[in-house]
């Protein structure tokens, strides 16, 4: 039955009504939406308008369908197929169950407010279970480093060879966007977190509900104060998603250094055979396709931020039935953003380093290029000239096939007398790293400091 027939006496088109109804996805929002009818109606009870008994039948067919609706394949039935949204499922079912006191729950409410509150209570729960699988894949970066906390790797810029870093520097990186990532999150869930529930369809209600009291219940941190706001508002959708789409972009650059140092040109990673898939014509072919995954759906997140913006941006206020599209877009950003962070923890429990290989990968094609200038500054000249001293030293090298190390102190005077014997330690690999022993640099110093740092931030 509809929810609105008295005005109508003609038959909704068939084909219409399965394109109006949205219960085969929003009856994800089930469990939150019965709590929200269950502190409603002891608001309308609070506020003389249901009876004690009225509020403790209620009370029992709600919970009654809440323990149905947690049996596997129940909400699924084909029996219920034909259902506008969860929010008549849910009246249906009641008055099924209890009779004709089931027809009042909706007093001095709409599918409106009853939509955003239930979507927010959503929200907040499943923003829970986002934040703790970002946390464990923040704890997968964590114990590749620490695995490796010593070893070098090439560091690039334009992905050219620039200078020598720490394997365990690049993976904090990704650690620290993750951290500013669950940062955003708790930021959106603030906004969330807002009771809209007494809004009505858009101007409010008649009835003395205490709102203030039904937030308090339902552990919101206030209630919206305008009510059409209220019922046409999605910037909690909008800047969850976009709160997504950022991380996602995060791990998509997680996937796409991890893709590149697998190459067999890079040679720096190998993946494990759990993360990874074969070809159907290539014998030889081990392809990352776990991080070509996702690489490829931080696209749907970034599309879905985009169709939320589209979505809402053309809406003369209140509430409006594209508005119900929201839904999957949400949904889908959820499971997205979970999987994928899931996805990356394993991926990143299936690494193995060729040390040796981006070792040496560290040290050559004059990655100390700048170790060699800066032992000039040291020795007294300005940088430019030996930056230009140092440019000059690099063709050289180049022409004659050798690495800057492998030049004899002669080749290097030749450029610049300044250049002494304590020459070839200023530039290995290891004065390279240990020299970047400032806040935020990649020194074996400051990265096993950092390491402690993060790995205490995150303790559960
Ligand atoms: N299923 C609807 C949605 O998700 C619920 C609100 C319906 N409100 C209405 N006035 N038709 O947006």
């Amino acid at each position: 039955m509809n929810l609105w027939g008295g005005r109508f006496t003609g038959e909704t088109d068939r084909k219409f009504a399965e394109f109006n109804a949205s219960f085969s996805f929003d009856r994800r929002l089930i469990f939150a939406d019965l709590r929200a009818c269950k502190v409603h109606a002891q608001g309308l009870g609070r506020a003389g308008v249901l009876s004690t008994e009225e509020v403790g039948s209620i009370m029992r067919g709600l919970e009654l369908i809440e323990s149905k609706a947690a049996e596997p394949g129940y909400l699924e039935s084909t029996e219920f197929a034909g259902s506008e949204d969860v929010h008549s499922f849910i009246e249906s079912r009641l008055v099924e169950l209890i009779g004709q006191t089931g027809f009042k729950l909706h007093t001095g409410r709409s599918r409106n407010d009853q939509v955003a509150v239930a979507t927010r209570l959503f929200l907040r729960e499943e923003a829970v279970r986002i934040d703790e699988v970002m946390r464990i894949a923040q704890e997968a970066l964590l114990d590749l480093a620490e695995r490796y906390a010593g070893d070098p790797l090439p560091g690039y810029t334009h992905l050219q060879k620039a200078q020598p870093i720490l394997f365990a520097h690049f993976l904090l990186a990704y650690f620290n966007m993750l951290a500013r990532d669950r940062a955003r999150l708790a930021d959106v869930v603030k906004r969330v977190n807002v009771m809209p529930l007494g809004s009505g369809a858009l101007a409010g209600t008649n009835f003395k509900i205490d709102r203030e009291w039904m937030a308090d219940r339902l552990g919101f941190s206030g209630v919206t104060r305008n009510s059409l706001d209220a019922v046409s508002d999605r910037d909690y959708i909008l800047e969850f998603i976009n709160f997504a789409a950022i991380a996602m972009m995060h791990l998509s650059r997680l996937a796409e250094d991890l893709i590149i140092y697998s190459t067999q040109e890079f040679g720096f990673i190998r993946l494990g055979d759990a993360i990874s898939t074969g070809s159907s014509l290539m014998p030889q072919k081990k392809n990352p396709d776990s991080l070509e995954l996702i690489r490829g759906k931080a696209a749907r997140v970034i599309g879905h931020s985009t169709a939320m913006l589209t979505l809402a941006k053309g809406l003369p206020l209140a509430y409006n039935k594209d508005l119900q599209e929201d839904k999957e877009a949400l949904f889908d950003t959820i499971d997205t953003l979970s999987d994928s962070l899931i996805v990356t923890s394993t991926v990143l429990g299936n690494i193995e380093l060729d040390r040796n290989r981006a070792r040496a990968a560290a040290i050559t094609d004059y990655t100390n290029a700048t170790d060699l200038a800066d032992y000039l500054v040291r020795k007294g000249l300005e940088f430019r000239k030996a930056h230009e001293a140092v440019g000059q030293i690099v063709v050289y090298a180049i022409g004659q096939g050798k690495q800057l190390q492998e030049l004899t102190l002669d080749e290097a005077r030749s450029f610049s007398p300044l250049f002494e014997d304590d020459v070839f330690s200023a530039i290995s690999l290891e004065s390279s790293l240990a020299g970047k022993n400032q806040i935020g640099g990649t020194s074996l110093e400051q990265v096993a400091h950092e390491l402690a740092r993060a790995r205490d931030s995150i303790k559960a």
